[in-house]
């Protein structure tokens, strides 16, 4: 495993502990434990009815988000992510929720050897490709999960808005636009995104920004023809701190500051056979 790998399995094993016993009520855990759902709005919407579909969720985390497909009447849903922790916990809610969910852990470069079977739809969303180097890579290993007509749902951070830092109230373009794979961002925090104080002890992390062509560029090289790219305002984290609550757990630019994309959805159908 590479240095850059390791450090954010390292960084996802500690994150995975501190979410699992998450008390911010960022990841709507007693929500998916009585039989409910933790996706937002908009994935809930642009997915459309899932009743019926075997489906996996890749870079499940602790996998609230695949017992929630279930809960929405997926016929099957698999969970894949590296981090051991979080599987650990994602077995432990699919058990108190009465769920049945697999869970596989694998990196997502190796997902389709893990899994050894196909799917109807790869879930995959926020914060998922921003740790990954190989966009193409992982573009191949997303229509090798794929049966033929099968469809990815990608929803994840804008690429134009991880170009940004905010600073006295201002957005200021930081990072380059595309990440080369050997020279990561990278960051050492000292807590996790949800607003938990606990500290997370192996805060250094690295993280690539993917243009969307570069996006889907790699999802068409892969055999994918896409159905439709949306972007929006919205993002479902406090990216920056003035950002202002837009719905539940959804949040926008304060007004009067210039609106950029926080958001990005691809819609995609693996060419058969
Ligand atoms: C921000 S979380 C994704 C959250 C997800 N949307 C959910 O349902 O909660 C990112 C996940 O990606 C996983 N991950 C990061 N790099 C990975 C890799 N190379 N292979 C597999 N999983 C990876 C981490 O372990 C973490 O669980």
């Amino acid at each position: 495993m590479d240095v850059y790998t390791a450090a954010n399995l390292a960084n996802w094993n500690d994150r995975a502990e501190l979410h699992a016993t998450d008390t911010t009520g960022s990841y709507r855990i007693d929500k998916v434990l009585a039989g409910g759902s933790s996706l937002h709005e908009l994935e809930t919407r642009e997915i459309g009815d899932v009743s019926g579909k075997h489906i996996v969720h890749l870079q499940c985390h602790i996998g609230l988000d695949t017992l929630s497909l279930k809960h929405l009447g997926a016929a099957s849903v698999t969970g894949l992510d590296f981090s051991s922790k979080a599987l650990a916990a994602a077995r432990d809610f699919a058990a108190r929720a009465g769920t049945k969910a697999r869970f596989v852990e694998a990196s997502i470069y190796d997902a389709p050897r893990a899994l050894g079977e196909t799917y109807d739809m790869a879930f995959v969303t926020w914060g998922a490709i921003n740790w990954l180097d190989d966009i193409r890579a992982w573009a191949r290993a997303v229509a090798g999960v794929l049966k033929p007509g099968g469809r990815l749902y990608l929803l994840d951070g804008h690429p134009q808005m991880l170009q940004y830092e905010a600073r006295n109230g201002r957005l200021e373009l930081e990072y380059g636009w595309r990440t080369p794979m050997a020279e990561p961002l990278h960051w050492d925090d000292a807590q996790t995104y949800t607003g938990d104080e606990r500290p997370v002890k192996n805060g250094l992390h690295y993280e690539w920004i993917h243009p969307i062509g570069d996006v889907v560029n790699a999802l068409i090289t892969a055999g994918m023809s896409i159905d439709f790219l949306n972007e929006h305002e919205i993002v479902v984290w406090r990216a920056f701190p003035d950002l202002v609550e837009a719905g539940e757990d959804q949040f926008v630019l304060p007004a009067g500051m210039p609106r950029i994309p926080m958001s990005f959805s691809i819609g995609a159908t693996r060419k058969g056979p």
